[in-house]
């Protein structure tokens, strides 16, 4: 009976996606849709199926195909309304999404209506339909003999209704200010470099399932609600937060709390099905990662971690998650050169906006917050010499003493899993231990191959890759800084030209009026400036190698954390624009088009 709806279901499907005719990415998504419905209908027809799963499995379905649907359709109109120069077939959805966001929140078309919600439900049903996929693939594959391990399934505690509501809600908090570099972008790209240092360094193999849920957690509200302006600012001003916190980690305080005053409405609880005793680990583990994220203790936590190195006793647990993250965060000069100008550059911006609130309030200049007179090049490259050089060779550092124990352990034992529970250096078991996530799967040939296994961690080409990418942007704004040094020195000669025409209008006027016959001054040695404009000019040519495959490709094979960053990395961080990756396109001529393109 069930079956035969469903199975009307399935057909009423088929000829909807025909009537409607939706992009490529949507119909991948109806075909899946129906591919699960079909799995139903054979279940149903052993009779191999829980009724009350059942009912739950299809009201869910069909709330997510009625949301895909309703997302589909709004997004043709406002593609329609809002951009109707970029072809549907030509522009990615992703993309039109993210130029249809941008447009309408920073150019103003469209007004927002006031109930409505961002322009993010898309991402949100993608999860909502990735994760019933995934679990409607579970109850299938376990049929067939490809059963995810009992502790997976049962370890998936977070309620998907109210996993959306909060990530709704993050979102939202990380537009408030609308900065140009402290935006989700930046949440999902430190969220998305921690999971990849995870899993390259094999360091999730010493973590629970608590812990991993922590790092990824801490990295996803890590700058919640920034306000684009930084700690020091806060406390001169004496900010409500700074006044809140006494100027101690003023904006880190502030987003790890109201990260948490989320979770307080129950709708938005996720982590509600923790024990109260997972609840307090992960909340004390978050606290203090994000709190590390405050630059001003970078050089005490490298301190304190290179000495835990040097001792016999193992690495604590909070202080190496700590450090992943602060990695994380600091991690675009270790990405690509065109990712790390990029965010550079909206960083750059951020802290001139930073400077141009300081003047207006009559404030100093803080570092690097005036536009005029900012090195943005030498800033770089201070920045790599003594931050995120020592800090990412101290990451590669703590991975190894961590990781290679596990490893030879591991291959010892020849366990199948390089992946089976061990104890952890500091050899405590902490009640997630025991759900700790096997990462091996059966073959159908009856041996095991692991997943992103102990046995695939390279940890050397991880830190030489990572090395040779940070040397490689250092030596461009080595480049840029030759320039810029120039740059600079033309424009103190062009002040000091004005000063001296000044002077020579002067004597001039003086002369003239003393002696009809007076000449003025000469006026040489400024050059013309078409040519400052180009010495001026901060965006050298992509370079031959890779970079314009980078920009689409991903290299599986790539020990780098550039392929971190898929889903970032062909937008404009700035801006959320496509990022084109043809040199021409990318060249800058003069500062006035670099911050018209930042401002756009
Ligand atoms: P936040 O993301 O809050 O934490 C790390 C900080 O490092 C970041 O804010 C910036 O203040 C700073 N930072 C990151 N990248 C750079 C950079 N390229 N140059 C200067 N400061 C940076
Ligand atoms: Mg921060
Ligand atoms: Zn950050």
């Amino acid at each position: 009976m069930m079956g035969a709806r469903a199975m009307e279901t399935t057909r009423e499907l088929e000829s909807t996606s025909i009537k409607y005719q939706i992009g490529g990415h949507a119909e991948k998504m109806w075909q899946r849709l129906k591919g699960i419905l079909r799995c139903l209908v054979k279940q149903l027809e052993k009779g191999d199926i829980n009724v009350v799963d059942l009912k739950k499995n299809i009201e869910y379905a069909a709330s997510v195909l009625e949301a895909v649907y309703i997302d589909e359709t709004r997004k043709l109109l406002d593609t329609e309304d809002e951009l109707s120069d970029i072809q549907s077939d030509s522009v990615p959805l992703e993309v039109r999404d993210w130029l249809a966001s941008t447009f309408t929140r920073e150019m103003g078309i469209v007004k927002r209506r006031p109930e409505e919600k961002p322009k993010f439900r898309s991402i949100v049903h993608a999860v909502q339909a990735g994760i019933f996929v995934e679990r409607m693939y579970r109850r299938t594959s376990s049929m067939v003999g490809l059963a995810y391990p009992a502790e997976v399934i049962v370890t998936f505690k977070i309620p998907v209704p109210n996993l959306i509501s909060f990530a709704e809600a993050l979102e939202v908090g990380y537009s408030k200010y609308k900065n140009p570099y402290h935006n989700l972008i930046h949440a999902a790209d430190v969220t998305q470099t921690v999971h990849y240092i995870m899993i390259h360094t094999g360091i999730m193999h010493w973590l629970t399932e608590l812990e991993i849920l922590a790092m990824i957690f801490a990295a996803a509200v890590h700058d919640y609600e920034h306000t684009g302006t930084t700690n020091n600012f806060h406390i001169q001003t004496r900010s409500d937060v700074a006044i809140l916190y006494n100027d101690r980690s003023v904006l880190e305080n502030h987003h790890v709390s109201a990260a948490y005053r989320l979770m307080q409405e129950e709708e938005m609880n996720i982590l509600a099905n923790l024990t109260k005793d997972d609840w307090r680990e992960l909340r004390s583990l978050v606290i203090e990662m994000v709190l590390s994220t405050d630059m001003s203790g970078h050089f005490q936590q490298i301190k304190t971690m290179r000495h835990t190195l040097q001792q016999t006793e193992g690495v604590d647990k909070a202080k190496a998650m700590s450090l992943i993250l602060h990695a994380a965060d600091i991690s675009h000069p270790a990405k690509s050169w065109e990712l790390h100008y990029r965010w550079t550059m909206a960083l750059m911006e951020e802290f001139f906006r930073q400077g141009d609130k300081e003047a207006a309030l009559g404030l100093q200049f803080s570092p690097l917050c005036d536009r005029k007179s900012t090195l943005v090049a030498q800033s770089q490259i201070g920045f790599i010499d003594f931050i995120v050089e020592p800090t990412f060779s101290l990451l590669t550092d703590s991975m190894e003493k961590i990781v290679m124990p596990l490893i030879e352990e591991a291959s010892k034992s020849e366990s199948p899993a390089f992946g089976t529970p061990s104890q952890n250096s500091l050899g405590a078991v902490s009640n997630a231990e025991a759900q700790r996530r096997p990462s091996f799967k059966s073959t159908s040939d009856g041996g095991t191959h692991t997943e992103n296994s102990l046995a695939t961690v390279d940890l050397m080409s991880f830190k030489d890759n990572l090395m040779k990418i940070i040397q490689a942007n250092k030596e461009r704004w080595k480049e840029l800084a030759v320039e810029e040094e120039l740059v600079k020195n033309v424009g103190e000669q062009e002040k000091d030209q004005g000063r001296n025409s000044t002077d020579a209008q002067l004597q001039e006027e003086t002369t003239r009026t003393q002696n009809e016959s007076s000449q003025g001054s000469d006026g040489t040695t400024c050059p013309p400036r078409s040519i400052v404009l180009q010495v001026v000019s901060f965006d050298t040519p992509l370079s031959d190698e890779s970079n314009s495959e980078k920009c689409t490709n991903s290299d599986p094979n790539q020990k780098d954390l550039t392929d971190a960053q898929q889903e970032t990395q062909n937008t404009d961080p700035l801006n959320g624009e496509p990022k084109h990756c043809k040199k021409t396109e990318d060249k800058v001529k003069s500062t006035e088009q670099k911050e018209a393109l930042i401002q756009n």
